[in-house]
């Protein structure tokens, strides 16, 4: 257990050789009563880690999978929006990194180098349903993987730092700057809301005046990407209509 100083939240480290998974984790702590803002959960591997809308998330040895315990006093609205925010925090990290196009958002909080899925984020609410209590923010980075351990099924679709750099990254330092970049993001938007985030949001986000198409649960539709609102909501001009979405997977369609 370590801790480290920034300006304002004072993070509490917690390293793992292994977890099922650190949002699991986190979430214990919570029920624990063991859970101060700024809590850090991270696990060299997780063997049952957890990706967006019920998936599983490959965690082997060489990425970065980490959950961070918040607890902003926001409303549920406004937390959903915290998932875009660490969006552009954790592009932001990378991009400072030299060597990417900072156009690497899918929406709503996939990180893309190349056409492939970089970094993922998984946010959970603990607590009352209308006021979240705590907030769970668990991040996966493709650090040092390469291509054999990404996963035969995953190769085409998903990359890492060193695959895309051929440089092997300090895991601490990638570390270090994404959560000072969560902090940076995190207090802009506690303190001016989304509205400046949003800028960066849409010019680092790699689909937007693009033909696309969203896979929902309740189907798919395609048309063009016209803007993400003020709520988050992907809008897309289908030709019939404007529709405003809230959940799904984006895909570019060619041309
Ligand atoms: C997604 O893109 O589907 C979200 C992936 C989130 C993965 C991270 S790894 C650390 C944390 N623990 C988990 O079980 N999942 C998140």
């Amino acid at each position: 257990k370590a801790a480290l100083s920034t300006a304002r939240l004072d993070w509490k480290l917690h390293l793992f050789p292994e977890l099922d998974s650190t949002n699991e984790m986190a979430k214990k702590l919570i029920r624990e009563g063991q859970a101060a803002e700024g809590t850090v959960i991270i696990s060299r591997q997780q063997s049952r880690g957890k990706g967006r809308r019920g998936r599983s998330w490959q965690s082997p040895l060489g990425g970065l999978w980490f959950s961070i315990i918040l607890r902003p006093e926001l409303a549920l609205s406004e937390v959903v929006l915290l998932s875009l925010v660490f969006a552009v925090a954790i592009s932001q990290a990378l991009d400072s990194f030299q060597f990417f196009d900072p156009q690497m958002i899918k929406w709503p909080n996939d990180v893309y180098i190349n056409g492939k899925k970089v970094a993922g984020i998984l946010l959970e609410l603990s607590g009352e349903l209308e006021q979240a209590d705590y907030l769970v923010v668990g991040i996966g980075i493709n650090v040092n993987m390469d291509r054999a351990s990404l996963g035969r099924g995953l190769a085409k679709t998903a990359t890492s730092l060193w695959e895309e750099s051929g440089t092997y990254y300090q895991m601490g330092e990638v570390l270090l700057r994404v959560l000072q970049s969560i902090e940076e993001y995190y207090y802009e938007f506690l303190k001016n809301g989304f509205e400046d985030i949003r800028k960066e949001y849409k010019s680092r986000c790699f689909h937007l005046g693009k033909m696309i198409r969203l896979d929902t649960p309740r189907g798919s539709v395609e048309g063009l990407n016209l803007n993400i609102d003020e709520q988050g909501n992907l809008i897309i001009d289908s030709g019939d209509s404007i529709e405003c979405l809230n959940t799904g997977d984006v895909a570019l369609l060619a041309g």
